[in-house]
């Protein structure tokens, strides 16, 4: 009687988590195919990769997103992607400081008539603000307020898949149909997605035609938290994971010329920002690794010996 009862829970218990995949939810993040080097015990962060992840951050994602923990010296800290032996302190290194030069900052006190001036950043200084504030981040994107990127591979769950997989999930623009409505005498145009077409979704793509409705100035993205239903036309029962965010799809293949010479996929500068923002959310994480290693080899060193020397105190004491 009691294992039934507990099978018959259990079979309940799926049944609600059934229920809750129809009702929304997200895909759940994968990540890159070949995983990350940072991960594991002695995982470490590829350099390279964190360099180009910060000329991504750069070059794309800094006209709307800050990193106000971050400072143009934390690139040339140990650990960090620019670090130099040669410059213990990062404020010395060239490259840091060239780094941080072509960025523009204000002045934090105002000059002979009272203005603010701007001048070149200077390693010591903050990243830039892409605006002023948020009320003015806002206005730029239709209302929606684009995170702070400085922590953000800790603030949600699965870090950098997550990111990974969101900055690759968006559908290919070409899915999508324009579509004419009319309303109140009005015509209004929308983008709708025929969800059969989108073959990342894998297991959760309907076999017939079935359109998601793009609300205007958002979009949609199997990774990212939300609810369909209400934009589904299919069955509501199986509407597509995911939600509709405010930010278009941004990394397209060839967006950045990477200085190093690697081929700027899609795939490439989104595992290399990703990279990049996990570094930012834990630059000590090198370190974190090599003194967890360390201690844990003298604790086994220091458990050798205190066995040795317990049976050899204890070695003419019946027990
Ligand atoms: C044109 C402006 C713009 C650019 C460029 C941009 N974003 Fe965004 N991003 C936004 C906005 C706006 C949001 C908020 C979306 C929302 O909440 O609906 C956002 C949200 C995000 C989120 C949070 C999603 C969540 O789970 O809430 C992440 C992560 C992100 N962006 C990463 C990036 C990365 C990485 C880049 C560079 C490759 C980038 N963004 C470039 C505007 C932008």
């Amino acid at each position: 009687m009691k294992t039934f009862r507990i099978l018959a829970a259990g079979l309940m218990g799926l049944a609600f988590a059934g229920l809750a995949h129809a009702a929304g939810g997200s895909k759940h993040p994968h990540g890159p195919e070949e995983g990350w080097p940072f991960e594991g015990v002695t995982g470490q962060f590829d350099k390279a990769s964190v360099q180009r992840g910060y000329q991504v951050y750069k070059q794309v994602c800094s006209s709307c997103h800050g990193m106000k923990l971050m400072s143009y010296r934390n690139l040339g800290e140990p650990g960090g992607p620019f670090y130099d032996p040669a410059y213990p302190n990062p404020n010395d290194n060239p490259f840091v400081k060239a780094l941080a030069a072509e960025n523009e900052v204000m002045n934090a006190t105002p000059n002979d008539t009272g203005e603010y001036d701007y001048r070149p950043a200077m390693p010591a200084d903050r990243f830039r603000a892409p605006f002023p504030n948020d009320a003015a981040a806002r206005a730029a994107n239709g209302g929606a307020l684009p995170p702070d990127l400085s922590v953000m591979v800790k603030a949600r769950h699965y870090g950098a898949d997550y990111i990974f997989d969101l900055m690759t999930g968006y559908p290919d623009p070409t899915l999508f149909e324009d579509r004419e409505v009319q309303e109140n005498g009005e015509t209004l145009y929308q983008k709708v997605l025929d969800v059969s077409k989108f073959e990342k979704l894998g297991d959760y793509r309907p076999e017939h035609t079935s359109y998601l409705v793009q609300p205007a100035g958002q979009y949609y993205n199997p990774y990212m938290a939300g609810d369909t239903t209400p934009n589904y036309e299919g069955d509501p029962r199986h509407a597509p994971p995911g939600g509709f965010l405010a930010m278009a799809p941004q990394l397209t293949d060839g967006r950045v010329e990477y200085t190093d010479g690697t081929e700027a996929t899609a795939e490439q500068m989104a595992y290399d920002v990703a990279q990049f923002l996990a570094w930012a959310s834990e630059p000590k994480l090198e370190a974190r690794k090599r003194t967890g290693l360390a201690t844990m080899a003298f604790l086994l060193i220091l458990t050798t010996l205190l066995w040795f020397s317990y049976k050899q105190i204890w070695r003419k004491v019946e027990h």
